[in-house]
Formats: C-alpha cells, sequence, structure tokens
C-alpha cells in the first residue's frame, strides 16, 4: 500500500505506534522511528528489520521544536524524503483526577505533548511532504473526544485540539497536495492502556463492556486504519477523523 513511500511516526517505540511502523514496513515503506526513549525505538527498528524492513530510530522530544525540525530533518536525508507521517505520542493518561484538583503543571505537561507535539510534528512534516511532491499525515486522538473521559480533562481536552488541528492543516494544506486527516481509537492493549488498568483494576471488565465488540483492540487493527490514511488507497479523504473504536460510540447495555 505504502510502495516504498517514506514515513515519520512519533510515540513509536510502544503499543500504536510500534503497530504502524510495522504495518508501515509490511507495505514497503522505509520507516522513522521517533520516541523520546531511544531504547525503545531501537526495538521497534530491530523488530522492522527482523521482518525484511527498513527503519531507522530516532531520538526525539515531540514537546521540542528544534528536536522535532532536526528529526523530520534527518529522517528526509536518511530515507530520502517524507511522504506520510503518523503523530501518535503521547502521555498524561495516567495521571487521573478531577477537574478541580488537576494542577497548572499536569495540564502544561498533557498539553504540551499532546497537542503541542501534534503541531510540532505537523510544523516540520509539512514542508517536507511539500518537498516530497506531497503526502498524508495522520494524527491520534481518542475516541473519548466526542463525550468527555472523567478523570482525563487535559488528555481530552488536547485531543480534541488535535482534532481542530487535522481539520484546519487538511483547510490550509490538502489543494497543495497534503492530506491530513485523524484517527479516534477506542480501547486498546497496549502498555499504555495497561497503565490506567493498574491503576483501576475495576475498570478493565467495564471497559471491555463498553465496547460493542465486547473486547479491546489489538494495536494491528489501529495501524490498518493509519495506514489507509497513509497511503494513497485514501486519496480523496482528508479533513476527516475516522474512528477505529469497537463500538465505544454505540451502546450494547442492553445486551
Ligand atoms: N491504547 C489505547 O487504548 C488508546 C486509546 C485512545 C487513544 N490512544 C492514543 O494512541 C496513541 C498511542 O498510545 P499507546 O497506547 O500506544 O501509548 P504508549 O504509552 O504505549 O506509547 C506512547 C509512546 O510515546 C512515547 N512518548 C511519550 N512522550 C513523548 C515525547 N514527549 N516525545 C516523543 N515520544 C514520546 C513514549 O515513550 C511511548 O513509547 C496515543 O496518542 C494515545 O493517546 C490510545
Amino acid at each position: 500500500m505504502l510502495d516504498g513511500r517514506p514515513g515519520l511516526v512519533t510515540g513509536a517505540g510502544s503499543g500504536l505506534g510500534r503497530a504502524t511502523c510495522l504495518l508501515a514496513a509490511e507495505e514497503g515503506a522505509p520507516v522513522a522511528v521517533l520516541d523520546i526513549r531511544l531504547e525503545a525505538a531501537e526495538k521497534t527498528v530491530e523488530a522492522v528489520r527482523a521482518r525484511g524492513g527498513e527503519a531507522i530510530a530516532i531520538e526525539a522530544d515531540v514537546t521540542s521544536a528544534e528536536q522535532m525540525a532536526s528529526a523530520v530533518a534527518r529522517a528526509v536525508k536518511e530515507l530520502g524524503g517524507l511522504s506520510w507521517a503518523s503523530n501518535n505520542a503521547a502521555g498524561g493518561f495516567e495521571d487521573f483526577m478531577p477537574l478541580h484538583e488537576t494542577d497548572d503543571s499536569t495540564w502544561s505537561r498533557t498539553v504540551d505533548v499532546c497537542l503541542k507535539g501534534i503541531f510540532h510534528g505537523m510544523k516540520y512534516e509539512i514542508p517536507a511532504m511539500l518537498n516530497s511532491g506531497g503526502g498524508s499525515i495522520v494524527n491520534i486522538s481518542t475516541a473519548s473526544v466526542g463525550k468527555g473521559e472523567a478523570f482525563l480533562g487535559p488528555y481530552v481536552a488536547a485531543k480534541g485540539g488535535v482534532e481542530a488541528l487535522t481539520r484546519t492543516g487538511a483547510a490550509e494544506y490538502s489543494a497543495q497536495g497534503v492530506r491530513v486527516n485523524a484517527v479516534a481509537p477506542g480501547g486498546f492493549e497496549t502498555p499504555g492502556l495497561s497503565l490506567y488498568f493498574e491503576k483501576f483494576p475495576e475498570f478493565k471488565e467495564k471497559t471491555v463492556a463498553q465496547h460493542a465488540l465486547r473486547r479491546v483492540g489489538q494495536p494491528r487493527e489501529i495501524a490498518e486504519a493509519v495506514i489507509w490514511l497513509a497511503s494513497n488507497r485514501s486519496s480523496f479523504v482528508t479533513g476527516t477523523t475516522l474512528t477505529c473504536d469497537g463500538g465505544i460510540g454505540v451502546n450494547p447495555h442492553m445486551l
């Protein structure tokens, strides 16, 4: 599906980002594996190479404009351009607190990673894609944006911003050949979700029951949505959020 077109995934040392890199490699794309944790990024690279794919590890913090500028420049130089990117890095889903107890430092830390990090990604990826003859950006939101999520105020607010920024990017750059979309996941089995269940073990069953499919998703199932949007198979799709949530948005509680 990607036919040799180079890409970059942030937060790719774990969970959904790692799965996206693995599928990208299967679909024929060289990929820059960016994470704040170099060791984690290198593990993803090893897994990609073990499957015969091409990948490079890049250590960068998405909250730093300088680091993101040089990370994108490195990806372009080493992979020969940039045709797609998934801005996936996030944090703050382990800080559970009601709004009236949320302090400014939690707010700023979470919004910095989840929203400013995506802004930095887009800011540097877009010119690189324009220079590569066009491209596709896939930002990662959450299915919780539509209904809110108790105790995760800064995280959900930042993700709402991600969807607004996605539509804005699409409005500004689609005519020049850069499509911008988002994917909104429901619950997926990743180290990120495990943090939540470790803190609130009683919520595991409830979370599963909220999904009409009666299970949480496997990382590969998000990767399928991300890679489709990244590829030319979705050539008429821009400015949208693709919900991939196992039916968390419908109400199966009477069954
Ligand atoms: N897993 C789920 O159920 C779920 C549900 C809804 C949305 N999401 C979203 O999907 C994305 C991936 O989630 P996941 O569950 O795979 O998370 P995860 O915690 O398993 O992985 C996140 C990765 O991001 C990296 N990271 C964190 N801060 C960073 C920074 N400042 N700079 C660069 N890298 C950084 C981490 O090191 C980690 O490798 C996130 O955007 C998350 O909000 C996940």
